[in-house]
């Protein structure tokens, strides 16, 4: 009998052991998720541009690009340097702003003492935003700094000597896309502050309101126009993305000969954003005569800077869940496929992943895909969950909670949950990127080496095998291979370079798993 007790507790010690192991598989406590989206936030004041408050924590910063701006008689002082570089791109910063907004819309409740540093972060870009979208009429003014120049010089942004030329689109030289994007982040972060500081959601709405108005009156590629400027250079060293891309939009827009068809992903973006923080009608009914053209089976999973649609997709099915007439209905499916796509095991998977488990898209900056990915996946899931749904996936569904533990593999890979043991995420954990690529965390700071270190001089940083001096905490860099290979070296920017977009959705996912138990 005692025997017999002591066997059966022992059982049922092990079925605890057994069953709660596999069923939460947690290599992460809620706190560890916690502390994670502390410094993912963090991360943002080591981008700044502009002259830094006295609550700056990020020290080993300094002011930089304070007369961004005056040689041409605007003020662009402000808002966030990409990546590693000392380059404001419009177009990236507008995209992080949108998702930063996005995050803390959907997950702002799971935030905690986190969310007044979430909300300094968006209005750092939304700052600056407003200057470029508002300094003069039919204009907005979408890049500050030479980019030839800047990446010849391996500089602080403190020391920063090179032409901060200023790159704008008007009606003459369209840019839609950069145009919608800005208008859904402005609209985006008009639905943050809509408590908080009531007149200054109402000023980001109504310049969100003016900047898509003249998207859609203008249609044309700020590529176009800004080539030289804004393409070959874009994602830092080589922007050998943006390199493939302008040049696919290029073939493409001989091929049509119909521009529209390659801006239609922000205008739609754009518009559904500003229906979301509006409410007015008028961005319903572009929406209606303009959403049927995003089909379902256009997708290749790179919800990016770039590609809108599938953000497009999510954010507008959650407008239509609850309606259930057909026109509405095409939303959802829409939805359905491109999720179901994502999740292995669903008879219409197609995406890659690696041997380790993380979603795979490209050889540069993957984790951007990732990190927007795994916001999507976490915010259809509290979409379908609120409303009872299931993802369709031919003839199988999928649920909101597998669609959560999918997005919890991803996050758990990025901060060490994977085939390297170590954390892609600066300052997590205790192995870590240390040469990640990126100027102001490479070079000494200026507070330890007043000296100016010139452009020439900066370059034996770059080349040093010695860990960076300034701990960029919180960035998430490129990320390995697709065989989970990482080399963390400086010069490989493919995998050792963070971006404020890397960053941005991570926020929300971060939030949303520091609040489960
Ligand atoms: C371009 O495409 C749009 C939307 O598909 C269409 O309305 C427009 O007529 C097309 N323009 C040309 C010149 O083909
Ligand atoms: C709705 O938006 C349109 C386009 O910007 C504008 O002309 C109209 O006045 C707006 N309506 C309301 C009620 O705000």
């Amino acid at each position: 009998m005692a025997i017999a007790t002591a066997f059966s507790l022992k059982l049922q010690i092990l079925f605890i052991i057994f069953c709660c192991r596999s069923y939460f598989s947690t290599a992460f406590t809620s706190q560890d998720y916690a502390d994670a989206l502390e410094i993912s936030i963090l991360f943002f004041e080591g981008q700044r541009s502009g002259k830094l408050p006295l609550n700056q924590r990020q020290t080993w910063r300094g002011d930089s690009g304070l007369s961004d701006g005056s040689a041409y008689h605007v003020n662009l002082v402000g808002g966030y340097y990409d990546a590693g570089d000392n380059v404001k791109f419009g177009l990236p910063m507008a995209f992080t702003t949108t998702l930063l907004a996005w995050s803390v819309i959907e997950f702002g409740s799971s935030m905690q003492n986190q969310i007044t540093n979430a909300e300094a972060a968006i209005r750092w870009s939304t700052d600056y935003l407003l200057k470029a979208a508002t300094a003069t009429p039919d204009t907005l003014y979408v890049q500050v700094g030479d980019p030839n120049m800047d990446h010849r010089c391996w500089e602080r942004p403190e020391d920063m000597d090179t032409p901060r030329n200023v790159y704008k689109v008007t009606a003459q030289n369209p840019g839609s896309d950069v145009a919608a994007e800005t208008a859904a982040a402005l609209a985006a972060a008009s639905i943050v502050f809509k408590e908080s500081d009531p007149s200054y959601s109402t000023e980001l709405l109504h310049a969100a309101t003016k900047v898509f108005d003249f998207a859609d009156r203008h249609r044309g590629s700020y590529s176009d126009s800004l080539s030289s400027a804004v393409c070959p250079f874009y994602c830092s060293y080589s922007g050998y993305q943006v390199r493939l891309s302008s040049v696919l939009g290029f073939l493409k827009s001989i091929i049509d000969l119909n521009l529209s068809l390659s801006i239609q992903d922000e205008l739609l973006w754009g518009a559904s954003w500003l229906h979301k923080a509006s409410l007015n009608g008028t961005y319903l009914a572009y929406i209606q005569s303009n959403g049927h053209t995003m089909g379902s089976d256009d997708d290749d999973y790179s919800f990016s800077w770039d590609d809108k649609r599938p953000g497009t997709k999510i954010l507008l099915s959650k407008e239509f869940l609850d309606k259930t007439t057909e026109e509405f209905q095409i939303y959802k499916s829409h939805s359905d496929n491109y999720i179901c796509s994502l999740m292995p095991g669903s008879s219409s998977f197609q995406a890659q992943y690696t041997p380790g488990g993380l979603f795979y898209k490209a050889t540069e900056s993957n984790l951007q895909y990732v990190t927007s990915t795994t916001f999507l996946l976490l915010t259809y899931a509290k979409y379908l969950g609120s409303n009872g749904g299931v993802a369709k996936c031919g003839g199988s569904t999928v649920t909101a909670e597998s669609l959560i533990a999918q997005a919890k593999k991803q996050v758990d890979y990025i901060l060490g949950d994977n085939p390297a043991k170590m954390s892609y995420m600066v300052g997590f954990g205790n192995k870590y990127p240390q040469h990640v690529h990126h100027r102001g965390s490479s070079v000494p700071s200026i507070h330890a080496h007043p000296n100016r270190i010139s452009c020439n001089d900066g370059f034996q940083y770059l080349y040093s095998s010695s860990p960076n001096p300034n701990v960029l905490v919180g960035a998430i860099v490129g990320g390995p291979d697709n065989r989970d290979h990482f080399a963390d070296d400086r010069n490989n920017y493919q995998q050792s370079e963070p971006a404020t977009y890397i960053n941005a959705p991570f926020v929300g996912a971060l939030a949303f798993f520091s609040a489960k138990n």
